[in-house]
């Protein structure tokens, strides 16, 4: 039975049923009309954005190369926190190789669960922060990561290389050159420079392995003019072709979303009961918004700085305030030139303000059931315990800033909780299609 077409024809005219639920004594299945056309915002699952900053972002082969780059650790470089024999470390101090984008987005659902303890990522060094999956990050407009380091999928991508696998842009361009160099140039407009062949004379010298406008060193600043926008260039190439892999890892339809739909026995009277307080008493569609749950702004929600590799007292973790400096100076934001949509500038009105001080990224919560721990911190370790922490209206301190107003105790039962952690459940999509998990290389 679908009652997808009752239930829109209800939320806007308020009618009584069709005929197919003509004995039904309530075929708004408990939900008021406000509630109905609530719902109907959250579904169905979205599909990866049209991404017209990254004009490879639907080409197919860089997709296959995105793959290949995705798995393969042989770009990273040296380790400064080995494997003790209980951290999940990657490899010994000092050994390159041995850091991929796969080894902290592992499994079906992208995620780290290597590092020991959990809450936080081991690559080449400890991050301070959670591993986000990566299942449906290309459905996000936006922002990504916790703090939004990037306005943009491709341009995000290039993070991770140069901050925590410890290679440099040169070295990667030369690694491009090296092992990918026909797919590459058969793909992307400019080929890869001669200049960057290892058996070419000069190339230690007009591409340093070491050189990186991150690096503590002055072989960046030392390149000419020129030979960086090679390698710039190149490098957002290598950011897009990861984007365009990351465009595969979509969930389908989820038990909400089949519920929604029209099919009534698709959620437990839990999961229904869950979703009625998500949108009502507990108000979490303040900031969870839309088809991905996240209205992809940032939120002070006081969530205490717990866990060995956070960063903590005094400062803690300041968040989105701490991360607009980055954002800006980074070559690959959307005000850069290797933006394929000059129309596009998220840049504009960024800027440093206290009242972003500790405020992080509204998370997606599709699939969240399978993706903990969670928060930034990765120190809550179940659902329940995030619901907890809601109920509580956040921390009451060990955080930076200034929590924001929809944060206040809830007083919700113990059944509410465990209703509101059955809604969540119910998220939990079809998975993604398995080809583009298993390792290509
Ligand atoms: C330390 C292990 C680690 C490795 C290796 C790693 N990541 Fe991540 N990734 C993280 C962490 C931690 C974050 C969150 C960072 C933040 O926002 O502060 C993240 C965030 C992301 C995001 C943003 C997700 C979102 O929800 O918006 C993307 C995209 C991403 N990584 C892609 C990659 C790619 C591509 C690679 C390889 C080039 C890679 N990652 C390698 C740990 C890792
Ligand atoms: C004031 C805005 C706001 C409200 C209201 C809010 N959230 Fe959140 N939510 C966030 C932000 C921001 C994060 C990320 C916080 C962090 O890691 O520091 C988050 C994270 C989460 C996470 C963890 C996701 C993950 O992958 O780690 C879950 C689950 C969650 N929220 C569920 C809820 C539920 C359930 C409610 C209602 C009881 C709710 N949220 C209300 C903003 C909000």
């Amino acid at each position: 039975m679908v009652f997808r077409p009752s239930l829109l024809a209800l939320a806007s005219v308020s009618l009584v049923l069709g005929a197919c639920s003509g004995d039904d004594p309530d075929p708004n299945d408990g939900f008021t009309d406000a509630e109905i056309a609530k719902m109907q915002d959250f579904s169905p699952a979205p599909t990866a954005i049209n991404d017209t900053t990254n004009k490879f972002a639907d080409n197919e082969d860089a997709a296959m190369l995105g793959h290949r780059l995705f798995f393969d650790a042989g770009y990273s470089g040296p380790i400064v926190v080995g494997d003790d024999g209980s951290n999940g470390g990657l490899g010994a101090v000092d050994e390159t190789g041995k850091v991929s984008c796969r080894s902290c987005h592992l499994g079906d659902w992208l995620i780290d669960t290597r590092s020991q303890p959990n809450g936080t990522s081991l690559a080449i060094d400890w991050f301070f922060r959670n591993a986000p999956t990566l299942a449906n990050v290309a459905t996000y407009e936006t922002q990504f990561g916790w703090v939004g380091f990037n306005d943009n999928l491709w341009g995000k991508s290039l993070i991770p290389a140069e901050f925590v696998m410890g290679t440099t842009r040169t070295g990667i361009v030369r690694y491009l050159y090296a092992n990918y160099q026909a797919d590459f140039d058969a793909i992307f407009d400019t080929p890869l420079d001669s200049g960057l062949d290892p058996a070419s004379p000069d190339i230690d010298t007009r591409f340093p392995a070491d050189a990186s406008p991150i690096a503590m060193n002055d072989s960046w600043a030392m390149m000419a003019d020129a030979d960086k926008e090679i390698v710039n260039e190149a490098y957002a190439n290598f950011g897009k072709a990861l984007a365009a892999y990351q465009r595969k890892l979509i969930t389908g339809d989820s038990d909400f979303d089949r519920y929604v739909a029209g099919d009534r026995e698709a959620m437990s009277a839990s999961a229904k009961r869950g979703l009625k307080l998500f949108i009502g008493k507990a108000a979490c569609d303040g900031c969870h918004k839309g088809p991905t749950f996240s209205d992809e702004k940032f939120h002070v929600t006081g969530v205490e700085q717990i866990g060995d590799h956070v960063l903590g007292a005094p400062d803690y973790d300041p968040g989105r305030n701490g991360a607009i400096p980055v954002y800006l100076g980074w070559d690959f934001n959307t005000a850069g030139k290797y933006n394929d949509d000059p129309s596009i500038n998220r840049t504009t009105g960024v800027a440093e303000d206290p009242a972003l001080l500790g405020a992080f990224r509204t998370k997606g919560l599709r699939n969240v059931a399978m993706t903990g721990p969670y928060m930034h911190t990765g120190h809550l370790n179940t659902l329940r315990e995030v619901v907890e922490f809601y109920n509580e209206g956040g921390a009451a301190s060990g955080f930076a800033g200034t929590k924001d107003p929809l944060m206040v105790p809830l007083n919700l039962t113990e059944t509410e909780i465990d209703d509101i952690v059955a809604f969540l459940e119910a998220l939990t999509g079809d998975n993604i299609p398995g080809e583009w998990l298993v390792d290509p290389t």
